[in-house]
């Protein structure tokens, strides 16, 4: 059986820490999944299919490496595409409470799935998807944070 993990998340945008996670992901499992899911708590920049561009974009040297978007629940999602892990990214202490208390909740939720936690590189310890939006919305540069490609969907997105 190819072990399965989907990598969901927000990705709004998706960062080199994002990147990064996918990328030891890709090297743990036979495929990852990496899926935008819907938070209903956070204001979009990006639409989903822009999003879903941007995410092919970090992967593109990646061939065990999809992208994709769900709504409703990410365990019932993971069932539905036969994935028996999921892959969070740590960045710092500061993200292990909610992802802790998150991956109780799918494990009570759907025991034969394991939630797997990655430490992100150092050098993207720092890296947020909601600084990066602050940082793009005030016109500051996005190199350090951002590959290349999603700075150009980014900025198309604010001047189609
Ligand atoms: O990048 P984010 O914003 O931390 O990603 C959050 C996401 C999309 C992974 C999370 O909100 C999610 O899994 N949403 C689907 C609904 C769900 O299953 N929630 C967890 C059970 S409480």
């Amino acid at each position: 059986m190819p072990r399965l993990a989907i990598y969901p998340g927000s990705f709004d945008p998706p960062t080199l820490g994002h990147r990064d996670v996918a990328q030891r992901a890709s090297r743990l499992f036979d495929g990852v999944i990496v899926a935008i899911g819907a938070n209903s708590l956070k204001t979009n920049l990006l639409s989903v299919e822009d999003r879903l561009r941007a995410l092919a974009s970090c992967f593109e040297d990646l061939p065990n490496v999809q992208v994709k978007a769900f709504d409703g629940l990410l365990v019932d999602y993971a069932r539905s595409e036969g994935a028996a892990f999921i892959v969070r990214g740590l960045r710092a202490v500061s993200d292990f409470d909610y992802e802790f208390q998150v991956s109780m909740a799918n494990d009570q939720l759907a025991p034969e799935i394991e939630t797997v936690l990655l430490m992100t590189s150092w050098e993207y310890s720092y890296v947020s998807s909601t600084i990066v939006r602050e940082v793009f919305r005030l016109g500051g540069d996005l190199s350090g944070f951002v590959p290349p490609s999603v700075i150009k969907i980014m900025e198309s997105a604010r001047n189609p």
